[in-house]
């Protein structure tokens, strides 16, 4: 499991200080899914997230089962090679994403599974490295592709035309200032290239600062520059897309009965799997816009665990402060056949 061992260091998020592992990340909710993934002796389980292992880890350890852990971050693979020797061959670690875990491992020889989680996002890893580009609060090249390839967002921040930067930082960041942002993006890059994340947080907060502090209200506490760096990384890693797929796929892979255990950390993401599980499972509230039609003609592949997503507690919100914005969300398995990839559902 994750080391116990903890240093200090800044957040990066601007939350504040935060207690960390010597291997760098703190496992969110990780009793949680471990939990609601029930480990069994023998059982498959797949963490799509590998990151630091801190599931992984545990799933290893509560029994004597097998997981096959994917991260499309190189990185996280190789750090977690000595992992993979520990535990010999009950750990299988695969470099890609997790949008492919059918692909990946019937590769392997591996058509069904117990168990799926995902831990969406990025590492306290990834953001903390400045040379990856993630975080505003250090500079460092305007990377943020957690695959280390394909283009970067110093690319898109240079080249996408205004209304389409606009479109990407008020769809995936939810900012109101949207337009503003984005013409002071293609104001600045004309002057010169925008190559670091340093300028690229000045350029917003100049313009997304607001002139006076309210005494209360916790939006005055958050870096103005944070709705654009996280629409950016979404855009550059298509995560939104990506988490769909996975979706589809962790229906495809796991045997009925199987569990699926998947902690989000912004709305978009935990608006996607809430929809996809409640239409999915026949829990969808009257007058949904989710194409019902569709619905009538499956019989339920999920059966919902909770109505609602499990959070945090206070004691591991204190503890983490990068925990506040988590949602778990757990649904099994039925025997009904799998309804097809998200937007292609099969005519059944
Ligand atoms: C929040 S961390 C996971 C931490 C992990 N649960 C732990 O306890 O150490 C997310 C990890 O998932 C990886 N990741 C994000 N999206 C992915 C995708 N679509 N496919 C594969 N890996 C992905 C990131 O590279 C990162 O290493």
């Amino acid at each position: 499991m994750a080391a116990a061992v903890s240093r200090r260091r800044s957040n990066p998020t601007g939350a504040g200080a935060e207690a960390v592992p010597a291997n760098g990340h703190t496992p969110v909710l990780l009793d949680s899914v471990i939990a609601a993934l029930e480990p069994r002796t023998g059982a498959v389980y797949i963490d799509g997230t590998l990151g630091a292992g801190g599931y992984t880890s545990a799933l290893l350890e509560a029994t004597d089962c097998i997981v096959w852990a994917i991260d499309r971050d190189p990185d996280a693979i190789a750090r977690n090679s000595e992992l993979a020797a520990t535990y010999g061959g009950r750990l299988h670690l695969i470099s890609g994403h997790f949008g492919d875990m059918q692909t990946l491992l019937a590769d392997r020889g591996v058509s069904a599974v117990d168990g799926v989680t995902l831990d969406l996002g990025v590492s306290s890893m990834q953001i903390d490295d400045p040379a990856r580009g993630f975080a505003f609060s250090q500079d460092g090249p305007l990377d943020m592709r957690m695959d280390q390839a394909g283009p970067s967002a110093a690319d898109l921040v240079n080249t996408v035309d205004e209304s389409e930067l606009a479109d990407i930082i008020h769809g995936y960041g939810e900012e109101r200032l949207a337009r503003r942002i984005a013409r002071a993006i293609v104001a600045a890059r004309a002057e010169a290239p925008i190559e670091t994340t340093g300028r690229l947080a000045d350029i917003v907060r100049a313009v997304a600062t607001p002139r006076k502090r309210s005494r209360k209200g916790r939006e005055n506490k958050i870096d103005p520059a944070t709705r654009t760096f996280q629409a950016l990384r979404i855009k550059v890693n298509d995560e939104l897309a990506e988490l769909e797929r996975g979706l589809g796929a962790a229906e495809a892979i796991l045997k009925p009965g199987g569990r699926l255990a998947i902690v989000s950390f912004h709305s978009l993401e935990d608006r996607r799997v809430k929809v996809f599980l409640r239409q999915r499972s026949g829990n969808e509230g009257r007058g949904s816009r989710h194409r019902p039609e569709v619905t009538a003609r499956h019989a339920p592949a999920w059966r919902l665990l909770g109505r609602r997503a499990i959070r945090p507690s206070d004691a591991e919100m204190a503890r983490n402060p990068r925990a506040r914005s988590a949602r778990l969300r757990v649904a099994e398995r039925t025997d009904a056949p799998s309804w097809g990839p998200i937007g292609e559902e099969t005519a059944a």
